[in-house]
């Protein structure tokens, strides 16, 4: 059993890895809103997707190992530590500058500024009224910032869920512990648990 676990934290690194050098490979290819050719294609909105969605697949496999290896206890001192640097490491490889906010958050480090917040209520209010929850961009004469809503998976409520039904108290422990001022439990399924804001620059 723990060779199978050492086995797939070796094949999920190896695939990280993997995953970072073509990255980096295809960092020339990344938009930045103006620089390259295929910007030109590519809106800024569709470049701060693929960058949000690309940061999310890294994130999500360190969470998924952190979880098989360490339990959700350790996953959570994992995350205490790995999630911003991770986030900060992926907006140097993209080129621009990403994180992911909240109005209900765990971090402190990761509320919400006032304009992150009203997009946050215009996602709340289209997700009330069923319907899809849609991008926004904002720009100034330097930068394009964009935002992109980020919705609960099952994966997520074992540490944002109902605290009796979804989160186990060993877990709740670990929480209360590393984030005394938590706000990010009581979430459900499909829930507008953050944001990601993208900061991409324009040409120079
Ligand atoms: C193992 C427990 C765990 C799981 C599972 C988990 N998270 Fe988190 N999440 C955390 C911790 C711990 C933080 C705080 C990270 C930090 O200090 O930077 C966090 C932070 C966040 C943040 C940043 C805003 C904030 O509140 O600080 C978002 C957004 C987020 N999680 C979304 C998700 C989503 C979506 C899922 C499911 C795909 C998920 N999380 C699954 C533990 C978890």
């Amino acid at each position: 059993m723990k060779k199978t676990i050492l086995l797939f934290s070796i094949l999920s690194l190896v695939i990280f890895l993997t995953n970072c050098d073509s990255t980096t490979e295809k960092k020339k290819g990344i938009p930045t809103a103006t620089t390259d050719t295929s910007s030109q294609l590519k809106n800024p909105l569709e470049a701060g997707q693929e960058m949000a969605m690309k940061t999310k697949a890294v994130l999500g496999k360190y969470l998924v190992t952190a979880i098989q290896d360490k339990g959700t206890e350790g996953a959570i001192e994992f995350c205490s530590t790995r999630a911003i640097q991770i986030t900060d490491s992926m907006s140097k490889v993209l080129g621009s500058r990403l994180k992911r906010v909240a109005v209900r958050n765990r971090n402190p480090l990761n509320l919400a500024s006032a304009n992150e917040l009203s997009y946050i209520q215009e996602i709340n209010a289209s997700l009330a009224r069923n319907e899809k929850p849609k991008p926004q961009l904002k720009e100034t004469t330097e930068i394009y910032t964009a935002y992109y809503p980020i919705l609960t998976e099952q994966l997520c409520l074992q540490c944002h869920g109902d605290i009796k039904a979804d989160i186990k108290p060993a877990t709740l422990s670990t929480i209360n512990r590393l984030y005394p001022g938590d706000k990010a439990t009581g979430y459900k399924l499909n829930e507008l648990r953050g944001i990601w804001v993208v900061e991409m620059k324009k040409g120079k």
